[in-house]
């Protein structure tokens, strides 16, 4: 049966997700632009209140998360909301409660974990043993779009919930912030700072050492990051999306990684898991709970790098949490 999914914001993430489900059969897409009469803005409200629908996917700034997932699930409209889920303390409380109290489907896009490489890096480190170190490396160049620019540090604030999502997902494992620090190197077109170095702690016991810049000169990394995953028996890197595996040192030997038969793959991906968690199936799909874990250590990495630090003005969030 044809499912009619909503996108409730047709930016720049919204419109991507029109192109990858529009070539899905058996889904028919309603965006929010087709309210558009030119005198206002259309509005998300409008669509769920005024829309038969069997599900919304929520491409809304993050500010506008909260409250959109609350009017779709009082509707008893499924929800699939984009990452970062939310970006308080006081926020992810209200939408676990939420989430917890309800038997609509809510999911959370953790798109990365639908890539190719983390497949084939988490079978080598299956195969490779207990692990012991991490070390994540991330860098890409200023980014200013979709009011990244303005945001105390874009790096936490917006790409960071894929890096820790993706630690407990590859390392199944669940983490603690150790650490955190952030600087602002000049000249930058950010308002807020750019780079970060943290440590965290699996709950085995691994050391996990997490250092990016949102403000790169020269090398960079892709927006998944680089890896090096230290185990008993050997390291597994992940290097420009390519996964090799070091039994003995200098020998490296390339893994399988499934190739992307397409731009946004993952996300079709993510769509798949959604749609059975629409037909029943409770453990498809990434959930508030789960979500909330990772959130949490961004939030962590937050209050540390940022309000923590002698001398630092602070993310002036901290009334919200
Ligand atoms: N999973 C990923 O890899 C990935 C990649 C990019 C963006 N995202 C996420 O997608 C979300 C959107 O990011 P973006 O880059 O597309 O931002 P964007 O600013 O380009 O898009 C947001 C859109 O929402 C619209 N909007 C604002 N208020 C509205 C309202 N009340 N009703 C209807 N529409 C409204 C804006 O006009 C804009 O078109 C963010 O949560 C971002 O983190 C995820």
């Amino acid at each position: 049966m044809t499912k009619r999914v909503a996108i409730l914001g047709m930016g720049r993430w919204g419109l991507t997700w029109k192109g990858v489900l529009d070539a899905i059969p058996g889904v028919e897409v309603v965006g929010t632009d087709h309210l558009d009469t030119g005198d206002r803005r259309p509005d998300y409200a409008d669509v769920i209140v005024g829309t038969d629908l069997d599900a919304v996917i929520i491409t809304l700034p993050v500010g506008l998360h909260l409250a959109a997932i609350t009017d779709a699930v009082e509707r008893r409209i499924p929800v699939l909301c984009e990452k970062p889920l939310v970006s308080s303390r006081a926020e992810l409380q209200d939408l676990v409660s939420l989430a917890s109290g309800t038997d609509v489907v809510v999911r959370v896009d953790q798109n990365y974990r639908a890539r190719g490489w983390v497949g084939a890096t988490r079978a080598a480190i299956r195969e490779l043993g207990a692990v012991r170190h991490v070390r994540i490396v991330f860098a890409q160049p200023e980014f200013t779009d979709g009011g990244r620019g303005e945001l105390t540090h874009p790096l936490l604030n917006d790409m960071a919930i894929h890096h820790m999502d993706l630690l407990r997902h590859l390392t199944d494992s669940e983490a603690a912030v150790l650490g955190a620090w952030a600087a602002r190197p000049e000249p930058t077109s950010y308002s807020g700072r750019t780079d970060l170095d943290a440590v965290l702690r699996l709950s085995q016991g691994a050391l996990v050492s997490y250092s990016g810049t949102w403000a790169a000169r020269g090398a960079t990394t892709p927006w998944d990051g680089d890896w090096e995953i230290i185990c008993d028996g050997g390291t597994v890197h992940v290097t420009k999306l390519q996964v090799f595996v070091e039994r003995s040192t200098g020998v490296l030997e390339p893994c399988n990684v499934a190739p992307d038969e397409g731009l946004h793959t993952d996300l079709a991906a993510v769509w798949a898991e959604f749609a059975s968690a629409l037909d029943g199936d409770a453990n498809a799909g990434v959930s508030v709970a789960d979500n909330a874990r990772s959130l949490s250590l961004v939030l962590d990495l937050e209050d540390l790098a940022l309000n923590n630090w002698p001398g630092s003005p602070g993310t002036g969030r901290d009334e919200q949490k």
